[in-house]
């Protein structure tokens, strides 16, 4: 039941902190231990390589996820599209480890990869899924839940920030087993509690959002998400909550590959929207803006309050750098449903789109 909501997707954006507290509730305890089952932290800590393989929003999810798994446990993590791995011939480790992300656990391109892990490759897998006794959770060694409850609408948001945490939480209760330093000074428990707070924040300057949406995304052909590292994987599933959703023709880009290309895009008036979240590279996806700026762009930026200027747009409050993925995507869903509703589209039925994908 969507209450007093327009859409389904507006009230599952709303949702995001609740999710954020309840993913807290379900895997850690009040000493800040992390829970999960000791026999999964037993086989993936014995991996030698780690995969992740997932679809749409849950592949984006995934890109996250390898940063925070190499971050965390330092093993080395290769995030695979299903439906390319599905028919790849990859050469796989000895001590590989597979981890499936799925909201729905029904996407046939993912369950491909695991008929393949199961019978032909024979290695432990994970689900990390919404929908506790699905397909892909029944047929992996191990699940574990998203808690997101139902999502509805077909464009994913919940999902996504529900998978980045989980997997947050088992990167960091892997490292700490491993006695990694940076997975055991981290606190996942106070870091979790600021991202609630931030995404709520961000949910809270919808009416800005909107504005913005109105002024630069109403009549656009295209627009482009840019930035860098963490940002970068942000800029891809922000973009393609556009296209899904408002029919724009919007890309993610590196920052630092426009100019081996695409800047040759921007005209007059294209919208660029800017991520600047990480320290280590902010400076240079400013010189990028700047550069597609004097080229006639209409730039929204987004970025961290303590990385920030007068002039940017849409202030993210800042929690540590490696979670904020889950306060920048908030303000590019928002984006992605102004932009969908001022066009006049029904936003929770985009069309030729299916909530889940059951065919390949
Ligand atoms: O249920 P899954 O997470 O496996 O679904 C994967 C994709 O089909 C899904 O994320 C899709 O890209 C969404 N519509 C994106 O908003």
């Amino acid at each position: 039941d969507k209450g007093t909501y327009p859409y389904y997707m507006l009230k599952e954006v709303d949702e995001q902190p609740a999710v954020i507290r309840r993913i807290e509730a379900k895997y850690l305890d009040h000493a800040g231990n992390i829970h999960f089952d000791q026999a999964l932290l037993d086989q993936i800590n014995q991996a030698s390589k780690l995969y992740i393989v997932g679809a749409g929003t849950s592949y984006h999810a995934g890109l996250v996820g390898k940063k925070l798994f190499e971050k965390f446990t330092k093993t080395p993590t290769e995030v695979v599209l299903a439906s390319e791995f599905a028919y790849d011939d990859p050469i796989i480790e000895d001590q590989a480890f597979f981890i499936f992300l799925s909201q729905s656990g029904e996407t046939a391109d993912s369950r491909q990869v695991l008929v393949r892990v199961n019978d032909e490759w024979q290695k432990p897998s994970l689900t990390i899924t919404n929908v506790a006794n699905s397909t892909l959770a029944r047929e992996a060694d191990f699940s574990a839940t998203l808690e997101a409850g139902p999502e509805i609408a077909v464009a994913s948001t919940k999902a996504y920030t529900a998978q980045i945490a989980v997997e947050a939480l088992l990167a960091v209760a892997m490292g700490r087993e491993k006695t990694n330093a940076t997975a055991v000074n981290f606190d996942i428990t106070g870091q979790l509690s600021k991202v609630a707070n931030a995404i709520q924040t961000v949910v809270d300057e919808k009416g800005k959002i909107e504005e913005l949406a109105l002024a630069t995304l109403r009549k656009t052909r295209n627009a482009f998400y840019i930035g860098r590292g963490l940002d970068y994987n942000v800029a891809l599933e922000s973009s393609l909550k556009l296209k899904e959703i408002s029919y724009i023709q919007a890309e993610g880009f590196a920052s630092g590959e426009l100019k081996h290309g695409t800047i040759a895009l921007i005209e007059d008036g294209t919208p660029v929207i800017g991520i600047i979240t990480q320290s280590k590279t902010a400076d240079h996806t400013r010189s990028n803006l700047q550069e597609v700026l004097s080229r006639g762009a209409n730039v929204i930026t987004m970025v961290s309050e303590d990385l920030a200027n007068s002039t940017d747009d849409i202030l993210l409050p800042v929690v540590d750098e490696m979670l904020m993925p889950l306060v920048s995507v908030i303000a590019a869903q928002l984006l992605a449903y102004y932009a969908s509703l001022q066009r006049g589209y029904n936003v929770d039925q985009p069309r030729n789109l299916a909530k889940s994908v059951t065919v390949e």
